[in-house]
């Protein structure tokens, strides 16, 4: 351990400026923890525990990045030196979990006493979950939120040098610093944060809370990105934000214009807000083959009157015409949904406008949640919560009608041919590859590893729900 003053010190000749500082701190972090790994004789290692949606994924990846720069080995398992958990608060279920798995960690740190323990994300943003941690969780070492990621380096140190838990949250977003190192976890594709942030209060929604106000990106930086990107190897980039289509530039140009950045042969997006996708976005995609033929679009509610009730600015009618109008401009595109069941006062008969919504749509695929109430929230103190056991029948009714339209949808596809990322081995057999469609659906097919990470033509022989089995073949797109 530093002497304090020997503390002080490297605190006071820190650079003001970013990202020198942190720079700065990841160098003296690696100082520390390499005189530590001596000591035991051994790697340190870390393990990075990512819960929720592709922007904490997305973050995940930086702050591996830089626990690789400070000197962790990272591994998959939680018996590690370090374990940080990047959490997710959007529905209650996931607070539970980690609350839980708290408690396993506590074992490791039995164990290994010089452990240190990290939360982030989300959960942290709220003040609760802070003081409870705080008071019944004191091994926990370091607590940081969503809009200081980029300062893990220092926080660390912190931690390395005094022997509190450690806990900075910013209550909004100062400055965002992307020039660190980051670790992609797939070499050939990657999520770009095209902004962030969420500016549209959905009365459900604890997002604009925990992730701020929206904040766009500059188009040359993101260009920037992903041409850096490209050229370290990616194929397929992510643009990635609440709701791409209130982008503050403009975000068709924005699509495009990445869609042509050399090296670069497909974009995916999300998520896309109903009221307010353009006819501009759905020219760009129909005439822009390198872009995905999917389109999230979260629906929630079927019922218009639960939408107002929700604040989500539309009404069943309005997006049954804007699916139709994606439906019959760009015929080959998929659409998939989020779905909430259970919201306060949500009626049997608001529930049929949702299940009518999903039949005529006909959705290639859904998330679907049961309303989770959540602390803060306009609809956490609406009338009329709807029991337990209401939502849960209305969710498996959902789910088979989901499972429905999403068999008939894959089912159109079946004998032909489409172009595929492939993107791994196949989880239950490794003589299986699995690539994932412009629509988004995947497929399983034979094939050597070496096709990892580029663009095959497989035959679709047969539809599994939401999944196909397939079969390489020689012919082109
Ligand atoms: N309860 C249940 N589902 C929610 N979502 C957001 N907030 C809640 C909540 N309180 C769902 C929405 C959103 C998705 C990311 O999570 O469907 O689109
Ligand atoms: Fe939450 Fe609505 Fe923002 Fe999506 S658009 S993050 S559901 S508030």
């Amino acid at each position: 351990m530093k002497t304090f003053s020997e503390t002080t010190a490297i605190l006071n000749q820190a650079p003001e400026n970013e990202p020198e500082r942190q720079l700065y701190f990841i160098d003296r972090c690696r100082e520390i923890l390499l005189e530590k790994a001596a000591e035991k004789g051994r790697d340190l290692t870390a393990c990075v525990n990512t819960f929720g949606c592709q922007m904490n994924a997305k973050d995940s990846e930086k702050l591996i990045g830089i626990l690789k720069q400070v000197g962790y080995r990272i591994k998959e398992t939680e018996d590690a030196d370090f374990v940080l958990y990047n959490t997710c608060t959007v529905r209650e279920h996931a607070n539970v979990r980690v609350y839980g798995r708290l408690g396993v960690l506590k074992r490791y740190k039995d164990e290994n006493p010089d452990m240190v323990i990290a939360l982030c994300g989300c959960m942290m943003q709220e003040s609760e979950v802070v003081d409870k941690i705080r008071k019944s969780y004191r091994h926990v070492d370091l607590i940081f939120g969503t809009h200081n990621i980029y300062k893990l380096a220092e926080l660390l140190f912190r931690r390395l040098t005094e022997d509190t838990m450690q806990v900075e949250i910013l209550e909004s977003a100062e400055r965002s610093v992307e020039e660190l190192p980051a670790e992609r976890k797939y070499p050939f594709k990657s999520g770009v944060n095209i902004m962030y942030g969420c500016n549209n209060f959905c009365s459900y929604c604890i997002v604009p809370y925990v992730r701020g106000r929206e904040r766009s990106r500059k188009p040359e930086e993101v260009l920037a990105e992903v041409e850096r990107l490209a050229k370290d190897g990616v194929v397929e980039v992510m643009l990635l934000g609440q709701n791409v289509n209130s982008y503050a530039y403009d975000f068709p140009k924005l699509l495009k214009k990445v869609s042509e950045v050399p090296g670069i042969e497909h974009v995916r997006f999300m998520t896309s807000h109903p009221k307010d996708l353009s006819d501009d976005l759905i020219e760009v995609i129909r005439t822009t083959p390198k872009i995905s033929r999917h389109i999230h679009l979260p629906l929630q509610s079927g019922s218009s009157r639960i939408l107002k009730e929700m604040n989500r600015h539309y009404i069943k009618e309005a997006y049954l015409s804007l699916a139709e109008k994606i439906r019959t401009r760009i015929p080959d595109a998929s659409i998939t949904t989020d779905i909430i069941v259970g919201f306060p006062g949500e009626t049997d008969e608001d529930f049929e406008d949702t299940l009518d919504v999903v039949r005529k749509v006909e959705f290639d695929s859904a998330f679907t949640f049961i309303y989770s109430k959540r602390t803060g929230t306009r609809a956490a103190s609406m009338p009329d919560q709807v029991p337990k056991e209401v939502s849960q029948e209305r969710i498996e009714r959902l789910l088979k009608a989901v499972s429905e339209t999403a068999s008939k949808r894959t089912g159109l596809l079946v004998g032909t041919v489409q172009k595929v990322l492939v993107e791994g081995l196949n989880e239950k057999d490794p003589d299986y590859l699995t690539g994932r469609l412009s629509g988004n659906s995947v497929v399983h097919f034979a094939g050597p590893k070496e096709l990892i990470g580029t663009f095959v033509s497989v035959k679709l022989d047969e539809a599994k729900g939401f999944y196909y089995l397939g079969s390489l073949t020689e012919q082109e797109d």
